[in-house]
């Protein structure tokens, strides 16, 4: 879909210091599948890439984090009754299939991971979720998550709620491989790459959802390329343990808006 949908706010939920909940009643609706993402855009100030939270009928529900201009701009001037413009949705998606499956996300990469458990159990296939935390004060989406998932299990750097650690520290406590037969991740790149080692060494089926800076959102401009010309946002940004393993930039460098590799931040 090309053309822009128009949208007003109908609820804004303050999650953490930075993360916001944004509830957009569209114009029209569309099918969107969990791990695709939409465009936003904002007149005069810009257009990023969001993944897909939720979709009800025509409303739409995205988690923001304040990262650069355009999102500070969301954070501070979008009210409830603003208007927004939507185009999309871009991307392929999470494989929806019937097997035993760990979840785990950082942050706002749990916006996909929401959709993608609603979607696994609506369809019966069970879950259970791993989410990392700075601290007590930046959790959030616990009780949704735990309306939709066998197992919910926190993990805070401070230890100031749930389990002390990183998320990936999952990998150590119990028998992971064993337990399930596949594991979704969207996150920050360094966790990501640490899954996959796990992965591989286990023969586990992974999918993660990768973050690059995207323009077009259709494969044209280049702005979201990998190494072996793979297109974030046409050909992703959900890709497999087969094709994860295969990236040399996974991890270490992505293009600033100029087209320059720069390390990832
Ligand atoms: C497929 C996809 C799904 C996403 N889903 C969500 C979501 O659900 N919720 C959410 O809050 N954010 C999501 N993001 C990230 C979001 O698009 C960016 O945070 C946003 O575009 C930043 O815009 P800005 O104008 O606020 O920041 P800018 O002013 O553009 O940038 C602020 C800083 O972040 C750096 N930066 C910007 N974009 C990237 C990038 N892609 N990779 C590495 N560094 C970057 C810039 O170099 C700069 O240092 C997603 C991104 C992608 C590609
Ligand atoms: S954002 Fe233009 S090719 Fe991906």
């Amino acid at each position: 879909m090309e053309v822009y949908i128009p949208g007003q706010v109908t609820l804004i939920n303050c999650l953490a210091s930075h993360v916001k909940l944004f509830e957009i009643e569209l114009k029209e609706s569309f099918s969107v599948r969990p791990g695709q993402f939409i465009m936003l855009w904002i007149p005069r100030i810009g257009e990023i890439p969001l993944s897909v939270t939720d979709m009800e009928g025509s409303v739409l529900k995205l988690i923001i984090a304040r990262k650069g201009k355009v999102t500070t701009f969301i954070h501070e001037n979008i009210r409830v009754g603003s208007r927004v413009y939507v185009r999309g949705p871009f991307g392929n998606g999470f494989t929806l299939k019937k097997w035993k499956a760990l979840l785990i996300g950082g942050g706002y990469g749990l916006a996909p991971l929401y959709f993608l458990a609603k979607s696994l159990n609506f369809l019966g296939y069970p879950c259970d979720v791993a989410l990392g935390f700075k601290n007590r004060n930046e959790v959030f989406f616990e009780e949704e998550f735990k309306k939709i998932c066998s197992r919910v299990i926190i993990y805070t750097d401070d230890g100031s709620y749930g389990l002390k650690g990183m998320v990936t520290d999952i990998l150590r406590g119990k028998d992971v491989a064993k337990t399930y037969d596949a594991i979704y991740a969207c996150g920050k790149e360094a966790m990501i790459v640490k899954l996959l080692q796990y992965c591989l060494r286990h023969g586990l089926y992974m999918e993660a959802s990768l973050e690059r800076y995207i323009k077009c959102g259709v494969g044209v401009c280049g702005s979201c390329i990998l190494d072996g010309g793979i297109r974030v946002c046409r050909d992703g940004p959900v890709f497999n343990s087969s094709i994860l393993r295969e990236l040399k930039d996974l991890g270490k460098v992505w293009r600033d808006p100029s087209g320059r590799k720069q390390p990832l931040p």
